[in-house]
Formats: C-alpha cells, sequence, structure tokens
C-alpha cells in the first residue's frame, strides 16, 4: 500500500517571513507524494508593500489560510493568532507545524500546536540577544523551549540552547534560509538595475555610473525597532545622523509603516533634498538596492546577514544583536543610536568600502531548506511516537 504523505503546516505573518519559508515549500513541492503542505497566513502584516509583494516576487504560492490578526498590543496578537490557528490545526491534522524566525506569530502558532501535542519544528532556532526588552528575544526563548526539532543557522545557536539545557539531539545545524532565497534570487537583482539607476538618478541629479562602471556609493537604512522609533527622542536623533551621513553619500531610506506613523504623529522630519524618504520596498527591489549599497544602516535582524553574505558593510542601531557570526565576519557593527556615533561609524565604514570578497558563514551555501527537509524525512519516520 502506498505510504500517506506527511501533512505539514507551514506559518508565515510578518514581513521577515516569506523569504524563509519559500525555499522549505519549493523544497518539499519537489516531492509531492511525500510531503502535504498547508500554507496560513495570520496576517499580522497585511499592507500589500508589507506582504501580498512578497509572494509575487518569491513566486510562493498563495495562503491556504489566511486569520486576518492584523494589528494590536503583544497580547492582542498573540491571542487573536492562538482562537484562530487552533481550528485549523484540529482541521489538518498536521504532523509537523513549521514556524520560522522570532515574530508574534511564530511564538502563537507554535504554542497552540505545542498544547496539542502537535510536533513543532523551529527554523532560526537558537539565536539569543540576551534582551528581553525586545518582544522577539521572548519569542525566541519561548517557541524552542516548545520545539521538538530546532535547526539553527549559526553556531551560536547550538551553543544556546544547549546551554538552556535543550536536548543536543533535537538540535541541527543546517544553515540559513534566507540565504537560500537570496542566492537564488541574486543573479535577477544583479541584471535588474533599474531602480539602483532611478534613485540614483533622483538623488544626483544624473544616472551614469562612475568610470570604473561602479554606481557612486549610497546609504541605505532601514528602521522599525520599537526601541528607535517610538520614543520621539531616539527617533529624531536618529533621523538627525542620516542627515549629517547625507552631506556626503545620498541617503535611501524605505520606511516601515511603524517609523512612518511616529515620524508623522511627533511632526519629524528630514530635509527630502537630503535623506530620501520611500514607501516599504518588495523582495527583489530592496536586494537591488542592497546590493549597491556602499553602506546599509539598519536595526533588522534579517538585513545584519544578508549584508554578510553580500559582503555590503552594515551597521546596526542596536546595543546587542542576536547574530554575532554578522560581528565576528567584520561586515556589521553595532552603533549606539547617539547621532555623532552613527556619523562617525558611517564616515569609517563608507571609507572602508567593499568587504565583497569574504567567505559567507558555514552552511550559508543555499542549501539550507534541503537539509531541513531531509531532517524533517528522518524524524517523520518515527512519528507513531507521541511528542
Ligand atoms: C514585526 C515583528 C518584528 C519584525 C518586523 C518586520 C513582532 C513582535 N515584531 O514588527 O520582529 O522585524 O515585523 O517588519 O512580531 N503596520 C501596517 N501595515 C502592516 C503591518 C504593520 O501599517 O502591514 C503598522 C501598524 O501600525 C502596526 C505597526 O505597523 O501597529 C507594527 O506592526 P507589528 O506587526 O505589530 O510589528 P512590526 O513593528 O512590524
Amino acid at each position: 500500500m502506498k505510504n500517506q504523505p506527511i501533512r505539514v503546516i507551514h506559518v508565515v505573518g510578518a514581513r521577515p517571513n516569506y523569504m524563509k519559508v519559500a525555499p522549505l515549500m519549493r523544497e518539499m513541492g519537489r516531492n509531492p507524494d511525500k510531503w502535504q503542505q498547508t500554507l496560513v497566513h495570520t496576517g499580522q502584516h497585511y499592507d500589500y508593500r508589507m506582504s501580498q509583494v512578497f509572494f509575487e516576487d518569491l513566486g510562493m504560492p498563495q495562503p491556504d489560510v489566511y486569520l486576518g490578526v492584523g494589528s494590536g498590543s503583544h497580547a492582542e496578537q498573540y491571542s487573536r493568532v492562538l482562537q484562530s490557528f487552533e481550528p485549523v490545526l484540529k482541521d489538518r491534522q498536521p504532523a509537523w507545524l513549521i514556524v520560522v524566525g522570532d515574530v508574534n506569530s511564530t511564538l502563537a502558532c507554535a504554542l497552540a500546536a505545542a498544547q496539542m501535542h502537535i510536533r513543532v519544528a523551529h527554523v532560526e532556532a537558537g539565536l539569543r540577544s540576551f534582551d528581553r526588552t525586545m518582544p522577539e528575544e521572548i519569542n525566541r526563548v519561548l517557541t524552542d523551549h516548545v520545539s521538538e526539532l530546532l535547526f539553527t543557522t549559526e553556531p551560536s545557536g547550538n551553543r544556546n540552547l544547549v546551554n538552556e539545557g535543550i536536548p543536543e539531539e533535537k538540535v541541527r545545524f543546517v544553515g540559513n534560509t534566507m540565504i537560500d532565497t537570496l542566492s537564488t534570487l541574486l543573479p535577477r537583482a544583479e541584471g535588474k538595475r533599474t531602480l539602483a539607476d532611478l534613485l540614483h538618478s533622483v538623488t544626483n541629479g544624473n544616472n551614469d555610473d562612475d568610470e570604473a562602471g561602479q554606481h557612486k556609493p549610497y546609504t541605505l537604512v532601514t528602521l522599525h525597532r520599537p526601541q528607535n522609533v517610538d520614543d520621539p527622542s531616539a527617533l529624531s536623533e536618529i533621523l538627525g545622523a542620516l542627515e549629517r551621513v547625507a552631506e556626503d553619500v545620498p541617503v535611501l531610506f524605505p520606511v516601515h509603516p511603524r517609523t512612518r506613523k511616529r515620524i508623522e504623529e511627533n511632526h519629524l522630519a528630514v530635509r527630502p533634498e537630503r535623506v530620501r524618504l520611500l514607501e516599504p520596498l518588495g523582495y527583489m527591489d530592496f536586494l537591488t538596492l542592497m546590493r549597491h549599497a556602499g553602506l546599509v544602516i539598519t536595526d533588522s535582524g534579517g538585513i545584519q546577514e544578508e549584508t554578510t553574505y553580500l559582503g555590503v558593510p552594515c551597521l546596526t542601531v542596536r546595543p546587542n544583536t542576536e547574530r554575532p557570526i554578522t560581528i565576528e565576519l567584520g561586515t556589521n557593527r553595532l552603533v549606539q543610536r547617539e547621532s555623532s556615533a552613527i556619523v562617525h561609524a558611517a564616515h569609517e565604514a563608507l571609507s572602508t568600502g567593499s568587504l565583497k570578497q569574504l567567505t559567507p558563514p558555514p552552511l550559508w551555501d543555499g542549501k539550507a531548506a534541503e537539509r531541513i527537509v531531509m531532517h524533517l524525512g528522518q524524524a517523520s519516520a518515527h512519528l507513531s511516537d507521541p511528542c
């Protein structure tokens, strides 16, 4: 008799999730007799530019189930996901729930599954900032502790999990599925210079390359962490720094909705001839800009990793990072949010120039999804055992 396919549910909720899930779905999709996949979108992010554009850019199937939880406090988001996801689990009875990253949707879905004795596999497990004031840190720790299989992206993840008492046999070092997506789509971004050309021409008054055929340097910025944008004086300090950085190189800043709201609410402004505020960008457009940037200033988690892979200098406006490998390799540097610290570090980084010859971190080779699916397949051989 033919074996039944293994039922899995993947969850996406917020912008950084899509690029981590896409390669897993593609890998399992190669073997539809073995894997039966359901994609659930919690609706934590819902704007076209924060959600739908990624499905298009990444070639992902549309979600089978949309929970529509929307924005709210942490408690509101967790509780709406818990209540709306439980019936989906009851209905679909998956062998595995696969969650990625550290957003509120990740933890809420993992918790719902664990309470129903459904096995949870956590992709991007073990990262720790050791800063419990970050909502993501709480999501990381709790998700890891209700997971049966924990897939890590860098060696620090394995160390952290073992230090927290998670049995080593549950942990697999597999690499980074976000880098699977980046390495697959990079050739397309290399050929696609339209957006970079356009923005270059807007900020410089022409769109010529320099004599070496390279774009003139520019700084690309993203900011959305509550610590940086919810406090008006912190946000104003950072915007001031960006204006000063822009005295030397153009600054391009696709603005997250949370940040846009705070800029407007607090009547903050930047001189548009200096700092170019843009709408949030899709994956391909952002990758194009990041690839050609002289410097990236960010508080994102994933962008620290993407710039490391690309060899683009990155300043992270945070007191800590859960991704220490990016610091060890030298592409990423933590910077305090004081204006003078950001400006000084930006000057230094821009004068250091390209780091593009760096060897990427171990197993960031485009094959993480392949490894994860192999491990899930092996672990599924024992599925009759209760978790
Ligand atoms: C969330 C994640 C964060 C991740 C980030 C990427 C948590 C705790 N945080 O933060 O880890 O790095 O996503 O973007 O899960 N909004 C819109 N449209 C949208 C989504 C949000 O306008 O499509 C606005 C709303 O005003 C909302 C605010 O942005 O209140 C914040 O959204 P939320 O999902 O709570 O957190 P993020 O800051 O996006």
